[in-house]
């Protein structure tokens, strides 16, 4: 009971939104722990992260009453990182988009959870194989299998009560048994990922196309798997984020002839590889198609492609809330301030990409993480998971909603300001300091409340990110530059970088030590103007 009663004299402190603590209203929370039934869906980084928090970084005392269960719908822990067993064809959809040759795109020191590094020797850019190894020892390290319900794939989750009081009724099917399943709970947290449900542009006349020759296919990037399946074929891929950029690095190998038609310049963005690989043609905007071929933007045309991969990304989708009628698939113009809907690009009305500010159930019932974009989860779920497991734990610590919106609208305000459309941008951390300070706000939040100090909290004045996490996203061109560099050298060349990495501390010397030899290799070719363009760059 110590550390509870501790933390109840702090949080006399409490205080509202933006005011100081010596202002703070007087709050007194019970000192017995209440039973709470707290739900996560999926287990994937989001939910395994959170988990973790709640019954392993809060202090006993206070999780002690509350009953956590995960949900996962499949076979085991890991999300994306968990590989198919098999390998449909459309319309099913693939349970993720991991194919064979997939590694990390950013380097794994600033993909990891706090003071848990990746095994000594692993490489920088690790095969997806050891991120889902990863996933498995953090289970592992905190003991927390018997949290899951594997093969439970949650169908419909409604309110039922009032706008004040309440339980979550979930509802789903048990595929192990075979049989459905139902169950009510204070909390729901939605950790359910944003890489499933595929996001296929409308192109003007890409139907005719495909219909005017048999051997036309045009498939979405989650199906994307080998790249001997392209062997002779005449590609091109639409789009230049990660996926586009590594499914276009192995087909070039394979394919007859192989295009990527960006929406940018790719002069704006000189580090990505995609001009230094021979075969592969860049294009500008696909205009539409005809029956013969392709039409760019900027007029030209191409008339031999029989295949285009779709990299166009995915939608917001959460068919359980919409089903249960708590999430309604709206049109930018219909998005929402009293309940929670999705324009397929982002949920609205949330605090923070993280809290539901629907008026249909009180403030804390349901969470949603793992959302933005632009940023190296792990790290960034172990600040969600604070947040939330903290404001569930103490309710009072959330403002109120009013509040909550008012924020979410001074920050639309300013997206408008800086030319941005917000409900374009979505969960993009656009924001100037992108991802670290938005994860050390949602951290500053609970330090400015009185749990600045407590587990998992920094004190009062410090960041939760620390320094060289920042340092290593903001680098992520020069570390990539910098390893393959050293992985062209050779074997040798690797194990000498790796040896005697061991700690986060040695990780972060790493990435450090580097980024700075790049700079000195780059400056001696004459290649220095690659670290300008580093700026922006993420991952
Ligand atoms: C190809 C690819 C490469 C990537 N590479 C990187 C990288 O290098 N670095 C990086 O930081 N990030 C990368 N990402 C982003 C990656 O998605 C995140 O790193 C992170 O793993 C996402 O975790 P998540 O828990 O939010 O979602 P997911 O991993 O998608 O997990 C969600 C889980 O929820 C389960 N689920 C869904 N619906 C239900 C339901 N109704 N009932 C029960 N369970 C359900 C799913 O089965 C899944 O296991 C990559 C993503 C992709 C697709
Ligand atoms: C791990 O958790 C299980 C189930 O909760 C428990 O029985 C077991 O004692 C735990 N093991 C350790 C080493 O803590
Ligand atoms: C699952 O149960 C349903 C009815 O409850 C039954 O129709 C179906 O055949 C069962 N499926 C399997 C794989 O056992
Ligand atoms: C696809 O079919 C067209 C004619 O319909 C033919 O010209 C072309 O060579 C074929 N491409 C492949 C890869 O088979
Ligand atoms: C191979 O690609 C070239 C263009 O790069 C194209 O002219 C030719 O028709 C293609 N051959 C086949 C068999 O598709
Ligand atoms: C493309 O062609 C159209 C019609 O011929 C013309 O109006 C337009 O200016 C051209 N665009 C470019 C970028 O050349």
């Amino acid at each position: 009971m110590g550390k509870l009663a501790n933390l109840t004299v702090l949080l006399l402190g409490a205080v509202h939104l933006g005011q100081a603590a010596s202002h703070s209203p007087y709050v007194q929370e019970p000192l017995t722990t209440p039973h709470k039934r707290i739900a996560i869906i999926g287990a994937g980084t989001g939910g395994i992260g959170t988990l973790r928090t709640l019954v392993r970084v809060l202090p006993e005392e206070l999780s002690s009453g509350w009953e956590v269960v995960v949900f996962e719908q499949r076979r085991d822990i890991g999300g994306v990182w968990l590989p198919d067993l098999n390998s449909p064809r459309p319309p099913e959809l693939p349970e993720t988009p991991l194919y064979g040759h997939l590694r990390t795109n950013g380097p794994h020191p600033t993909m990891t959870m706090p003071h848990f590094p990746f095994k000594p020797y692993t490489n920088l850019y690790p095969h997806h194989s050891l991120v889902w190894q990863y996933h498995q020892d953090i289970v592992c390290h905190w003991n927390l299998s018997s949290y899951f319900r594997l093969n439970h794939e949650v169908t419909e989750t409604r309110w039922v009560g009032t706008p004040e009081a309440g339980r979550w009724r979930v509802k789903g099917q048990n595929h192990g048994q075979n049989e459905s399943f139902a169950s009510d709970f204070d909390h729901l947290i939605v950790a359910t990922g944003h890489n499933h449900y595929p996001h296929e542009p409308v192109i003007l006349g890409l139907d005719q196309w495909k219909a005017a020759a048999p051997n036309r296919t045009v498939v979405h990037a989650i199906f994307f798997r080998d790249p001997a399946d392209y062997d002779n074929k005449n590609v091109i891929i639409l789009g230049g984020s990660g996926s586009g950029r590594d499914i276009a690095n192995q087909v070039v190998r394979h394919a007859n002839s192989t295009y990527v038609s960006l929406k940018f310049e790719p002069e704006d963005h000189p580090q990505l590889p995609f001009p230094r690989l021979p075969g592969l043609t860049i294009k500008k905007q696909i205009d539409y198609f005809t029956p013969h071929g392709i039409v760019f933007v900027d007029n030209s045309t191409i008339s031999d492609v029989d295949t285009v991969i779709l990299a166009t990304g995915y939608e917001y989708r959460f068919p359980f809330l919409t089903a249960g009628g708590h999430l309604d698939i709206v049109s930018d113009e219909n998005e929402g301030e009293e309940h929670l809907t999705t324009n397929l690009r982002r949920l609205r009305p949330l605090y923070e990409h993280i809290l539901s500010l629907d008026a249909a159930y009180p403030l804390g019932a349901l969470y949603v993480v793992g959302l933005p974009i632009y940023i190296n989860s792990g790290f960034n779920d172990a600040a969600l998971g604070l947040f939330v497991a903290y404001t569930v734990a103490f309710p009072h610590l959330l403002a109120s909603r009013t509040e909550l919106l008012e924020h979410l609208r001074a920050d639309e305000a300013s997206q408008r300001a800086a030319g941005l459309d917000p409900p374009y941008v979505g969960h993009r951390l656009v924001r100037p300091g992108g991802a670290t300070v938005y994860q050390d706000g949602l951290v500053e939040y609970l330090q400015v409340r009185g749990l600045a100090g407590h587990p998992g909290v920094p004190p009062l004045g410090e960041k939760f990110t620390p320094p060289w996490r920042t340092y290593g996203m903001a680098h992520g061109g020069a570390l990539r530059r910098a390893w393959t560099r050293v992985e062209e050298a050779g074997q040798g060349e690797v194990r000498r970088w790796l040896e005697g990495v061991e700690t986060e501390e040695d990780w972060a010397d790493l990435i450090a030590r580097l980024v700075e030899w790049e700079q000195g290799v780059e400056e001696e070719e004459g290649t220095s103007s690659l670290l300008a363009a580093d700026e922006g760059y993420v991952f």
